[in-house]
């Protein structure tokens, strides 16, 4: 059903492999940690009313209500400052621009983004505090991880240095970095940077944006993008992509730095 509806959306041509085969790992892993959810989703909970009775006045005996505590539910995924831990799907939260992470916050939220473990915590959580928690992890700046080793030949490396370079002229591909900025950095206030991601994580949200499971505010030129890439695209532009290695400033880009090819519709909501 899933697999009809991805074919008839986008035609991404015979013989390419259905991308949710990619995925395996990540679903397997949701029933692994569905305790380990329940738990963070009621510890949430308490620390959310604990948040909401002692919103003007301190409790005597009560921790304080930090930002650090209020993110506990989200450090065993994410890390301590949002830097991202071995899970190679966890993303790093860290740094990117507060108006992205807030747009996925409220995805994640509305069902836009799938990713049932974030569906659950998220979905009584208020905009403001969401606005909040993006705020914070925008605002971190642990280091960049060490580029990933990589395990494509120096052709498939070379491909996807094009498409994020120079993208496909001929296949209407816009080249990566004429969004993602030339430093591959991003630009507040809605488009991330795209480096100190793992390989398995990028081609991950490519193939969502093809089948349909990460979609963003209309116009989505991501899902544009996306469904123009083959999987061979794919994979050679995930893993040039790990290959970069930091840049002193991993900042994003201020607001207008350059004009998009085409618009986006990341302004927050
Ligand atoms: C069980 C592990 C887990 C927990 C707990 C968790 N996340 Fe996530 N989070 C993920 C995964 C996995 C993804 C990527 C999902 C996907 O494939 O789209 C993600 C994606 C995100 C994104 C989008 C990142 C990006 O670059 O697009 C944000 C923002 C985020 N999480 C914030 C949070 C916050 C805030 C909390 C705590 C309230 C939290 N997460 C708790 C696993 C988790
Ligand atoms: C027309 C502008 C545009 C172009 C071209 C573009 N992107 Fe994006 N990209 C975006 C925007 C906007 C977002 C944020 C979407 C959202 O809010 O969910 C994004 C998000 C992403 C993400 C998610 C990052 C994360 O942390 O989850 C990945 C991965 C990505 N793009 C890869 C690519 C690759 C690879 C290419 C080139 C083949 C590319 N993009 C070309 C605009 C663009």
């Amino acid at each position: 059903m899933l697999k009809a509806n991805v074919g008839q959306r986008f035609d991404v041509g015979a013989g390419t492999k259905c991308p949710l085969r990619r995925l395996p790992h990540r679903s397997a892993r949701i029933g692994d940690t569905a305790l380990t959810l329940r738990k963070l989703i009621v510890g949430l909970g308490l620390a959310l009313s604990v948040q909401t009775l002692s919103a003007t006045a301190q409790t005597p005996g009560q921790p304080p209500d930090t930002m650090a505590a209020r993110v506990e539910a989200c450090t065993p995924c994410h890390g301590n400052k949002g830097e991202g831990t071995t899970d190679v799907y966890f993303p790093r939260l860290a740094g990117k621009p507060a108006g992205y992470l807030y747009n996925q916050l409220l995805s994640f939220k509305n069902g836009r983004r799938k990713y049932p473990p974030m569906n659950y915590l998220l979905e009584y959580l208020g905009d403001q505090y969401l606005q909040e928690i993006a705020d914070y992890f925008a605002e971190q700046r642990p280091p960049l991880p060490a580029p990933a080793a990589s395990e494509v030949s120096a052709q498939v490396m070379q491909h996807g240095q094009s498409l994020v370079a120079r993208g496909d002229p001929a296949r209407q591909i816009p080249a990566c970095g004429s969004c993602h900025g030339p430093g591959l950095t991003g630009m507040e206030p809605g488009i991330p940077g795209l480096l100190g991601l793992r390989p398995n994580y990028i081609s991950a949200q490519l193939g969502a944006w093809r089948y349909g499971t990460r979609t963003a505010k209309a116009p989505d030129c991501m899902q544009q993008v996306a469904a123009r890439l083959t999987e061979a695209d794919v994979t050679a532009v995930a893993a040039y992509l790990a290959s970069r290695p930091a840049p002193i400033n991993a900042a994003p880009a201020g607001k207008g730095a350059y004009v998009l090819p085409f618009a986006c519709g990341s302004e927050p909501d």
